[in-house]
């Protein structure tokens, strides 16, 4: 199963002699999966009413493996015995994506909670940055701008680049316009949801992702929150599932074990050296780029955005931004909130609409405070300069022009 994992038919097949041996929930998983691949599959669906019902439900037709039975007629498949969606609902809930409704009247449709993108942002949509966008152009862009160096090293993932920095300062629009850069459909998936929220398990979700991401190559994988894989939480309890979790990822990157032609993971973390280090081994991230705070340009560039569509003069732009050192782009689309906020409730005291001015802005300075301040901190704690933790040369940089360390 692992080596054709869209086998259809050897799926259900594993799936009924697991039913035949009582393992319901694996049977289940595998029904599961190849309803997934095939939603209308009528001997998929026979299964897992049998599953559901465990043993009391009228005998199954057999599962022809070249499925002749299909021209039969299909009544002879249809459920004739009573059988509580709702309760099995919850009881499955847990275990698997919502694609139990009932057949009945509805299409089995499993919609899962990540979505594929077309490229759209370019690096050149990225105002300021220009450190980052000329490392990330002379490391990661160049060689896979080139089909001919491409195919000349080998082609496909060789290893993931690792984003990290503080946190809203502009990972994830850095990653999508990776994308942009070289014409891949954008796939982002947040770690830590996939962890601790989606229902399933997880590494399961996380091959359904990566097989996902395969399925729209050329494709760029974006693994948000790799953070959620850290050191700590693997040896305090659900030590089983990180590490399960980490030898699926490692197993989906490998490219001896999978055909990942077409496809570029990246992975953002806020403090990388937390995480379990065997991620960063050779062929796995083992490139890292620094995302810092905004600088001068970008942080204009990302107030006026938010400006644009307020009562207010979009010049202001120009001086908050040199006001605005050490905040994240997150941070100033909260401080523009909070300073229309402010005129906004005076206007409705007074009943005189007002624009937005450098009073309100000089307001929610003093309230909305710069969030890379403990992140910093974290970072003077974080990685230690000489040994174990290496690739952090940048940031040793970083806080030393800052006299942090
Ligand atoms: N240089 C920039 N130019 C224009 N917009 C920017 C820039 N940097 C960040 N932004 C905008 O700021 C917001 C936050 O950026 P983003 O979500 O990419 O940060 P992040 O580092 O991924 O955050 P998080 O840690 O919360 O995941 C986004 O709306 C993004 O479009
Ligand atoms: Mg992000």
């Amino acid at each position: 199963m692992q080596a054709t994992p869209d086998d259809v038919p050897l799926r259900l097949h594993l799936a009924e002699l697991l039913l035949d041996v009582g393992k319901v929930e694996e049977a289940v998983t595998h029904v599961a999966a190849a309803l997934q691949r095939e939603p209308n599959s009528i001997e998929a669906r026979a299964l897992m009413g049998r599953a559901m019902a465990g043993q009391a439900g009228p005998p199954v037709p057999a599962v022809s493996r070249q499925g002749v039975h299909r021209d039969e007629p299909t009544d002879r498949y249809t459920f004739n015995f009573k059988f509580n969606w709702a309760a099995a609902e919850s009881q499955f809930a847990d275990m698997t994506q919502p694609w139990l409704i009932d057949p009945g009247t509805k299409p089995l449709v499993v919609k899962p909670p990540y979505e594929v993108e077309p490229a759209t942002v370019r690096l050149a949509d990225i105002a300021g940055m220009a450190e980052v966008k000329r490392r990330l152009d002379s490391t990661f862009l160049a060689p896979l701008r080139n089909p001919d160096l491409r195919r000349k090293y080998g082609s496909g993932l060789r290893s993931g680049l690792l984003l990290y920095g503080p946190p809203g300062c502009g990972k994830t629009l850095l990653a999508r316009s990776i994308a942009g850069e070289i014409g891949s459909r954008f796939l982002a998936v947040s770690l830590s949801e996939l962890i601790n929220r989606w229902p399933g398990s997880a590494e399961r979700n996380l091959h359904l992702v990566f097989t996902a991401a395969r399925r729209a190559a050329p494709c760029v994988l974006f693994i948000d929150e790799l953070d959620a894989l850290d050191r700590k939480r693997s040896r305090s309890g659900g030590t089983g599932s990180v590490r399960a979790v980490v030898n699926q990822l490692l197993g989906e990157m490998d490219g001896t074990q999978q055909n990942n032609e077409g496809l570029s993971v990246l992975a953002a973390a806020e403090a990388p050296w937390e995480i379990l280090p065997t991620l960063f081994a050779a062929g796995r991230f083992d490139r890292t780029l620094l995302v810092l705070p905004p600088d001068v340009i970008a942080r204009e560039a990302v107030l006026r955005q938010h400006l644009r569509d307020r009562p207010v003069s979009v010049t202001l732009a120009g001086e908050l931004a040199k006001r605005t050192k050490d905040y994240s782009s997150a941070d100033l689309a909260v401080l523009c909130e909070n300073a229309a906020e402010r005129a906004l409730r005076d206007s409705a005291r007074t009943g005189k609409t007002r624009m937005i001015d450098i009073r309100d802005f000089d307001a929610a300075l003093a309230t909305v405070r710069p969030s890379v301040g403990a992140w910093l901190t974290l970072a003077r704690n974080g990685p230690k300069p000489s040994g174990a933790d290496v690739g952090y040369e940048e940031l040793q940089h970083y806080l030393k022009l800052r006299g942090l360390t």
